[in-house]
């Protein structure tokens, strides 16, 4: 079997994708239910009617294309990402798992391949917290990490709920039916830019993730008393800023605190009430995300946030609110998919590096109910998350191809 990826479509496409923007190019927004996922949305489902793919969408908007296999009852073979893009980010996070699943499908096709075992290009909701405050929304329903009560108990910064906003975007039904079984997938591999720089330093084209480390959320809410910034003396403030301030800077010292490399913590957003200059502070909502590849030492520092803030809440006068929005277990990847990749790898001739992904992945849920499998493909300087992220069309093609090869395979077992 010659599979050959059509590398020029697929970079052209990925381009395309990143039109569908809030932001102005090379900058790329695009949050969950807004009108350019949508627009995004329908092109991407155009473009799998194209390839012969029967394509649903659950009551949450996760989108699944499928290529029927010969043996259509058994458990599929699942690939795919997001396309969900947060403020002011690049067009290869989660594209490229999308768009080169899509293509990889397409090549096997053209390739006369047969699958036996269905193969499925799935398309996850809202991988990037910005709308929710809480990453992964699609697979935490699909694998029955979160519960229907999320309906209501999720709301975006107007304060419109997840069920108004799906609703709107034309997803009703239950929230309980989007959980897939254990017997789904056979197999999902997620096809992913590295968002680190150990392959381009070490120029190795292809990482097979071994594990993803496990991430947390805090929202951390302050309340001070606000008044004149002229007439309210520095002795009388409780300034809700400054106490949030000491905050940000516990973050950072509980993190560096454990020594180890694995262990992030980041304070990437504040609100500061009532948002005047020449007004004091009265209230500010902090969120935080803390990350390691332990599981303990990443809970040892969210306790000592928990009592940094208690500190300052004493020294400063203030009110402090610490909420957990989540703390998730770290995946280990199964040892079936990690060999097929390997074992892809080796008969294409690309040499392969065996990682950690610090980032969390929708596969952080997928690993939960079925065995899960990661290629990562180096992206520029390790840049992600910003408009400048770039992967270039040979680690995509790459990529790409060692994803069809590694379906192939999975999808003849
Ligand atoms: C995913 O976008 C992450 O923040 O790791
Ligand atoms: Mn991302
Ligand atoms: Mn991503």
């Amino acid at each position: 079997m010659q599979i050959e990826i059509d590398g020029g479509r697929l970079v052209s496409e990925i381009e395309e994708l990143s039109g569908y923007s809030d932001a102005e190019p090379p900058a790329v927004t695009r949050v969950v239910f807004g009108p350019s996922d949508k627009m995004a949305r329908g092109w991407l489902a155009s473009l799998c009617h194209e390839a012969k793919l029967a394509v649903r969408e659950d009551a949450v908007g996760n989108l699944f294309a499928r290529w029927a296999g010969m043996r259509p009852e058994l458990p599929a073979v699942g690939t795919g990402s997001h396309i969900d893009a947060i403020p002011y980010a690049g067009k290869f996070d989660g594209t490229v798992g999308v768009l080169g699943g899509l293509e990889a499908i397409r090549a096997l096709q053209r390739s006369g391949f047969r699958p036996q075992r269905s193969i499925e290009l799935l398309l996850f909701t809202s991988e990037e917290p910005t709308r929710f405050g809480i990453g992964c929304f699609g697979s935490r329903l699909l694998s029955g990490t979160l519960s229907d009560s999320a309906d209501e108990g999720f709301k975006d910064a107007e304060g419109r709920t997840l069920r108004e906003l799906r609703t709107a975007a034309g997803y009703s039904g239950s929230l309980a039916e989007v959980r897939l079984s254990d017997s789904y997938y056979d197999a999902f591999v997620e096809l992913h830019i590295e968002q680190g720089q150990l392959l381009e330093k070490e120029a190795i084209p292809i990482g097979v993730v071994t594990q993803i480390a496990a991430p947390a959320g805090m929202r951390i809410s302050v309340e001070g008393e606000g008044g004149h910034a002229g007439a309210v003396l520095m002795d009388d403030r409780k300034d809700a800023f400054c106490a949030a301030a000491e905050i940000v800077l516990a973050v950072e010292r509980s993190a560096r605190s454990t020594g180890a490399r694995d262990t992030c913590g980041t304070v990437g957003k504040c609100q500061i009430y009532p948002g005047a200059v020449n007004s004091i502070p009265s209230r500010v909502l902090l969120e935080v995300d803390v990350r390691d590849t332990d599981e303990a030492r990443r809970n040892d520092v969210l306790r000592e946030i928990e009592n940094a803030c208690e500190q300052i809440a004493g020294k400063r006068g203030v009110a402090v609110k610490v909420e957990l929005v989540n703390a998730d277990p770290p995946a280990q990847c199964s040892g079936k998919i990690i060999s097929t990749v390997i074992e892809s790898a080796d008969e294409l001739g690309l040499s392969y590096k065996k990682m950690v992904s610090r980032a969390y992945h929708d596969s952080l849920f997928m690993a939960r109910i079925a065995p899960t499998g990661m290629i990562f493909i180096p992206c520029r300087k390790g840049i992600s998350h910003r408009p400048d992220e770039y992967a270039s069309p040979e680690s995509i093609g790459k990529g790409t191809h060692l994803l069809a090869s590694a379906l192939a395979k999975l999808a003849s077992a």
